[in-house]
């Protein structure tokens, strides 16, 4: 499936993704109110990857709200709803509408935005993360998962797994872009806000993507399923991916430079490692790396 923020922030855009190769699809993460975002330059493509300090632009909440209850209303339930308050309270009031709605699918509460100044990215704070989760499932029912921010040091996967197992979490999403990265072309910054400083993504990422992913496949309750992201470009980055314990991709860099059409190529590249290695479904392989 395309990671939040990539080409799913239109109807067209939306309407492109659901006819396209890809197993699902998420919105653009949403705030209550629209929003223009950063001013531009704010994405640019970078020869590993990409540097992106959007800002959370989106059509507001109703506009993805309406998205999701048609496609409800069209028999499609497997479609996830990214939301992304500027406030715990935003976050509430976001949630309380969709638990009172029809929608039937799958929320992927973004913890993780490195590009709003001024705003943390609660990810990092996990007292805050604790408070968030504990506000949110006191009422909310339905199928959620949190985007988190890629960790680094083993103390913190070890202490946002223990917040996370607290909590009906029905899935993680590791992980968001590197934040507040500086990427220099000649002698200026290649995006404007925030002095050049951005989220890296793609294949500088995949590593410490990886690692994420593996980490919490380690740490998390096993009914807590992982969704990979960061640095998928071929069936083989996938392949690893779900080694490392994902259930499922999503991807961001490649699709912007690559378009829908990434979606099938990315199945039959994995189709064709899984049939030399004579695997038959993901399972024969998820979680499987060796270790040395
Ligand atoms: C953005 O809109 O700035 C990107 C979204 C994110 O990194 O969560």
């Amino acid at each position: 499936m395309n990671a939040s923020g990539a080409k799913c922030m239109t109807s067209e855009e939306l309407y492109n993704l659901s006819n396209s190769g890809a197993g699902t699809l998420i919105t653009k993460s949403c705030t209550i109110s629209p929003r223009e975002g950063n001013p531009s330059p704010r994405y640019v493509d970078l020869k590993l990857g990409s540097i992106n300090s959007m800002g959370l632009p989106n059509l507001g909440f109703d506009f993805y709200l309406d998205y999701v209850l048609e496609q409800h209303e069209s028999g499609n339930d497997d479609i996830f709803f990214s939301i992304a308050g500027l406030t715990l309270e935003e976050n509430i009031e976001m949630l309380t509408r969709v638990q009172n709605s029809d929608f039937r699918g799958i929320v992927e509460l973004n913890l993780s935005c490195p590009n709003i100044p001024g705003k943390p990215q609660t990810g990092y704070d996990f007292e805050r993360t604790n408070e968030v989760l504990n506000k949110i499932f006191y009422f909310y029912t339905k199928p959620l998962g949190v985007k988190l921010p890629p960790y680094f040091d083993l103390v913190h996967f070890e202490m946002m797994a223990e917040i996370l197992n607290q909590y009906p979490v029905q899935f993680v999403t590791c992980i968001n872009s590197i934040g507040n990265a500086l990427y220099i072309d000649d002698e200026s910054a290649v995006i404007k806000p925030k002095g050049g400083f951005g989220g890296i993504g793609g294949a500088y990422v995949k590593p410490t993507a990886l690692a994420n992913v593996r980490m919490f496949y380690k740490l998390l309750r096993k009914d807590i399923s992982i969704i990979g992201c960061g640095g998928v470009e071929t069936g083989k980055d996938v392949f690893e991916h779900i080694l490392c314990g994902a259930s499922m991709v999503q991807i961001a860099t490649q699709l912007m430079k690559e378009d829908t059409r990434i979606f099938s190529r990315l199945i039959s590249e994995l189709e064709e490692i899984m049939s030399s290695k004579n695997y038959k479904a993901l399972e024969d392989f998820k979680g499987k790396l060796i270790e040395l």
